[in-house]
């Protein structure tokens, strides 16, 4: 044994190395407050381990990048670990190298003969935010994309070169695909190689120095690294992995956080982007700071200074006597996390949901003219900043649930909510058609058009219960009721007509019972037509079978079938009735010959948006008219 770790070595010398590793003096023996530069080194290692095992999975491309995090985090062995760690270990970094300042700082030891090693430290900090900024773009997700774009725009701001250090970040003039290669490098090699070596200049110069000490404490004698201090600094390192664990898990188990929001699209520029929360200090001050010039002042002139002020840091003792230096350098630090602090709390704080019925009053006051206060528009802003954070979570959920579903299109996962009925039906419908029309009283996605409606209510259209409704009473305001004609007489009564015609005919019990049921009948033997068009088969069911006779010899009269109409009042064709097929012809031309035609008494009063919508918006909305809902069919 012995001669086999003699020869080890004598071939390699790695007991010299152990022994220059170890071996370290310690004036005043092994403290616990040395233990967070050794932590930092250890995130490190955990952030390029985990990372390592990230980039043997994600892909960086716009159309990919989506995906492949999706696939890490949901369908990949451990994938949410792996992951959950490295997101969890960034916060981490920060957390721990601010705690490690603040030790550097009341240990004294931004001070001269260390000057050098106290701008390292700031150096990494400055690459650690880096690593942080560039990392959240990655899933390109929305979070990421929209308040990354922000901090490239702010990047722009920097006096004379800033349009050509906004070029090259974010790869040309538009910000895409090439921003996303180019923070993919910088985040996987650039910045982790200048992280490692400042921290090998950094340790190196640590060293040189040793640690810092009250002379008092250096009375006590030296200590050495091995094996006290190694043992504080590994416990140190485990508790925080296990905190790192522990949050990654909690945040996967029980909270079912993603850590990833729906694909960037940056056709949604109404998302309400935020930067992570390390950031939102800065993003707080920008706030101050409005309009070309004061921007600058806010984005580059005070961070610089900032970072000048604690540069000087060093030098402050040679202006002032000892005490007094330390106390305006502790009081310096102290008041810029304070600043930072408050900075931060002033963030959360604007965005938290404001009281609802606050809203309603400043609301009301709104609407009668009066001028709002600045808290005031401060609660209309925060409303809005949640409702559009609860429609972004929308879309994400419905992105989770399709990506697991459907699979992801090889164009990427953008097409997977362009080409969904559930998150573009609202939407469509909400720009195209609720001027006149509502779903369930709003317009599709929730709110109530400013303009009144002016037809009918198609929440449940080519239902049974729709159709039995308007059966009914044709003339109710959630069938036909608010349509008026240009001239302003009510528009489209034929149907009321009849229905009050057939129901004078037939006023006696027996007869009314009757017509009920062949009305129930015909509206059951319809919504089959919506279902699947085509007439019943023998086999079907009775009520149906009665519908389609009732059709036949009634409405057969008016309503062409397959083009086939037994009278001449002409109606719109009932063949697919309510379907998805009808919904998209009667969308894409209300006047054609078939459904409310062009001339006429009564002609369309519907735009034809054959012109003004796609194939796919047209199939999108009519796909989303159709969808079952619950409730639909009491
Ligand atoms: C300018 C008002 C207006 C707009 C905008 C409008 N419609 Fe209509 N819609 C009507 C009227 C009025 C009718 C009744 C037939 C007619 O006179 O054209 C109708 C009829 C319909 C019908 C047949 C059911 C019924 O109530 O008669 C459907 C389905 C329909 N519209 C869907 C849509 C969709 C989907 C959009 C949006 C793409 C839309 N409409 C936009 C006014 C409008
Ligand atoms: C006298 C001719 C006539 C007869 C008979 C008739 N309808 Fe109609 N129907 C119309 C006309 C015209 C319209 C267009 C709206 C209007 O002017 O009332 C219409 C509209 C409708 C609509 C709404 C279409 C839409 O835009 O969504 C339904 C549903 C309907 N009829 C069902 C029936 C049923 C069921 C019967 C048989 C019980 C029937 N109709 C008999 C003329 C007729």
């Amino acid at each position: 044994m012995n001669r086999m770790r003699q020869w080890l070595y004598d071939r390699t010398g790695v007991d010299r190395l152990a022994r220059a590793m170890l071996h370290e003096r310690i004036a005043g023996g092994a403290r616990w407050r040395y233990v967070f530069g050794s932590a930092l080194v250890f995130l490190f290692v955990v952030q390029a381990l985990t990372g390592v095992l990230l980039m043997t999975v994600y892909s960086p491309s716009a159309t990919t990048a989506w995906s492949s995090v999706w696939y890490i985090q949901t369908q990949m062995t451990l994938g949410w670990l792996v992951r959950g760690v490295h997101h969890y270990s960034a916060q981490a970094f920060v957390v721990v190298a601010a705690v490690h300042v603040v030790q550097v700082v009341l240990a004294k030891a931004y001070r001269p003969p260390r000057e050098f090693n106290w701008w390292l430290g700031m150096a990494l900090l400055g690459v650690v935010l880096g690593a942080g900024l560039t990392g959240y773009l990655l899933p390109w997700d929305q979070r990421g994309y929209w308040a990354t774009k922000v901090a490239t725009n702010i990047l722009g701001l920097t006096p004379v070169i800033g349009e050509w250090l906004q070029r090259v970040v974010i790869g040309g003039d538009e910000y895409g695909h090439l921003t996303l290669t180019r923070f993919h490098a910088l985040h996987v090699a650039v910045l982790p190689m200048i992280f490692v070596l400042l921290t090998a200049a950094h340790v190196a110069l640590f060293r040189r120095h040793g640690v810092t000490v009250e002379p008092r404490l250096a009375a006590r004698g030296e200590g050495w690294f091995w094996p006290k201090q190694a043992l504080y600094d590994g416990a140190a390192c485990a508790v925080v992995l296990a905190i790192v664990a522990a949050l990654a898990s909690y945040s996967h188990a029980v909270r079912g956080d993603m850590l990833l929001d729906a694909p960037a699209d940056p056709a949604a520029s109404d998302y309400p982007a935020r930067p992570e929360w390390y950031f939102l200090f800065l993003f707080q001050m920008l706030k101050y700071f409005e309009g070309p010039t004061l921007e600058v002042v806010g984005a580059m002139v005070i961070p610089a200074a900032v970072t000048l002020i604690a540069a000087s840091f060093p030098f402050v003792h040679r202006l002032l006597p000892g005490r007094a230096a330390h106390r305006l350098v502790a009081t310096t630090m102290f008041a810029l996390i304070g600043g930072v602090w408050w900075l931060t709390w002033g963030a959360l704080r604007d965005d938290r949901a404001p009281d609802a019925a606050l809203v309603a009053a400043i609301e009301a006051r709104q609407a009668r003219g009066e001028s709002l206060t600045s808290a005031d528009a401060a609660a209309l802003r925060a409303r809005r900043f949640q409702e559009q954070r609860a429609a972004a979570a929308v879309i994400a959920e419905r992105a989770f649930a399709l990506a697991a579903t459907q699979g992801i299109p090889p164009e990427g996962p953008l097409g997977l909510l362009r080409g969904d009925p559930v998150l573009q039906g609202p939407r469509l419908f909400a720009a195209h058609c609720a001027a006149c029309h509502r779903f369930d009283g709003h317009d599709g996605t929730g709110r109530t058009p400013p303009e009144p409606a002016t037809a009918a209510d198609l929440a449940g259209f080519g239902t049974a219960g729709w159709i039995r409704g308007f059966l009914a009473e044709p003339q109710a305001n959630r069938y036909f009721g608010l349509i008026t004609r240009p001239d302003g007489r009510p528009g489209h009564t034929r149907m009321s007509r009849l229905l009050e015609r057939l129901r004078e005919e037939n006023a006696a019990e027996a007869d009314a019972e009757r017509l009920e049921g062949d009305l129930d009948a015909v509206a059951a033997y319809l919504a089959g037509e919506a279902a699947a068009p085509g007439k019943p088969g023998a086999t079907a069911d009775a009520q149906v079978l009665r519908g389609r006779s009732v059709f036949e010899t009634v409405c057969n009269e008016c309503h062409a079938y397959q083009g086939e109409r037994t009278g001449t009042t002409l109606a719109p064709e009932m063949y697919g009735y309510g379907s998805a097929a009808w919904i998209a012809a009667m969308i894409r031309d209300p006047a054609h010959d078939t459904l409310y035609r062009s001339a006429g008494r009564e002609p369309a009063i519907m735009p034809s948006f054959g012109g003004r919508l796609n194939d796919q918006e047209i199939e999108l909305i009519a796909a989303w008219l159709r969808m079952p809902r619950e409730a639909d069919d009491p």
